[in-house]
């Protein structure tokens, strides 16, 4: 039997809780994205200051020979996140042959919205979503069509979201997950000028300030918080040492907020951390992914050197 809705919310209320317990209070990224965060997100990846998802649209369409050709024939792709995003489709427009698309989303109604869409307009492809945690191992379905071999796809660099640790074991449940002759092909930022990445998260039309936020207003919807979101700011640092993008909340005043029944006191200029985003070396990312199980075959880049689509095969 499936588990259950409210089982599933009060596991995340007491991850929240706990995460806001903690001695530097932090809320997990993946709270971000209610109906109202994810439209904000598509509109942060229109932004003219936000370089990473056109700069992988241009990477994918300059490539898409070479992409292709690498996957194969009669690959199965599975996707790390429920898809249909326009990178998605610019591959599956050339995956001819493939085996089934496989979409991975711990979001029921993420993951049946957007395979809809992708079966519309794809009707001949096998498409088998699964609902699953993918940080953790999963079972992966049949296709009527044997698969010549897994390809899993991470587009968005959303591998950047994890610390090093966590970023390396979700890299080697992609490596179990391709299989034996299996493939990731993944999308990696790459660190740079800190001015670019810094704009990059304080964009002038504030969108990302209103998607930093929005995250408490998604905690007061729809888990019995009581934030006084006009009494946060966002705030967003590079921090070169670490390589890494570090999202808060910084609160404005000495205040109390309450999550289900637990309070909280939060002092004025203290911060709740909502995201880090990893930027990596090419050196850097490929040690990780080495230590994963994989080996790099391929890195295409942007003449700017701004971001990377790499593909990692199992050796
Ligand atoms: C979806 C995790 C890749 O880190 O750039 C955008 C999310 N946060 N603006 C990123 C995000 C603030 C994004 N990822």
């Amino acid at each position: 039997m499936a588990v259950s809705n409210l089982a599933i919310v009060n596991a995340e209320i007491s991850e929240i809780v706990s995460g806001l317990s903690e001695d530097r209070k932090q809320i997990s990224p993946k709270y971000f994205y209610d109906e109202r965060g994810s439209q904000l997100f598509d509109e942060i990846t229109q932004l003219p200051e936000y370089y990473l998802t056109n700069t992988e649209l241009g990477i994918m369409r300059d490539n898409i020979g070479e992409i292709v050709a690498m996957v194969g024939k009669q690959a199965s792709l599975i996707e790390f996140g429920s898809g249909s995003s326009l990178k998605t489709r610019i591959l599956l427009e050339r995956l001819s042959e493939l085996a089934a698309y496989v979409p991975v989303d711990i979001s029921r109604k993420h993951l049946q919205t957007s395979a809809e869409q992708i079966r519309e307009q794809f009707p001949d492809i096998d498409v088998l979503p699964v609902v699953a945690d993918f940080t953790q191992a999963f079972a992966l379905p049949e296709p009527r069509v044997m698969p010549v071999r897994n390809i899993v796809y991470f587009p968005g660099s959303t591998i950047g979201n994890f610390e090093q640790d966590m970023a390396t074991d979700l890299l080697h449940v992609m490596y179990q997950e391709a299989g034996e002759g299996g493939a990731l092909l993944i999308g990696v930022d790459l660190q740079k000028d800190p001015d670019i990445i810094e704009s990059a998260y304080n964009d002038s039309a504030g969108v990302t300030a209103e998607f930093n936020l929005n995250v408490l207003q998604h905690l007061n919807r729809d888990y019995g918080a009581n934030f006084n979101v006009d009494e946060f700011s966002h705030s967003a640092n590079y921090d070169q040492a670490k390589g890494r993008v570090v999202l808060e909340l910084v609160s404005q005043a000495n205040q109390t907020f309450e999550v289900a029944d637990a309070a909280f006191d939060i002092a004025a200029g203290e911060a709740i951390l909502t995201e880090y985003s990893h930027k990596y070396t090419l050196d850097g990312f490929a040690a990780m992914a080495n230590e994963a199980g994989f080996s790099v075959e391929k890195v295409w880049t942007d003449a700017k050197q701004l971001f990377s689509v790499q593909f990692l095969t199992r050796p």
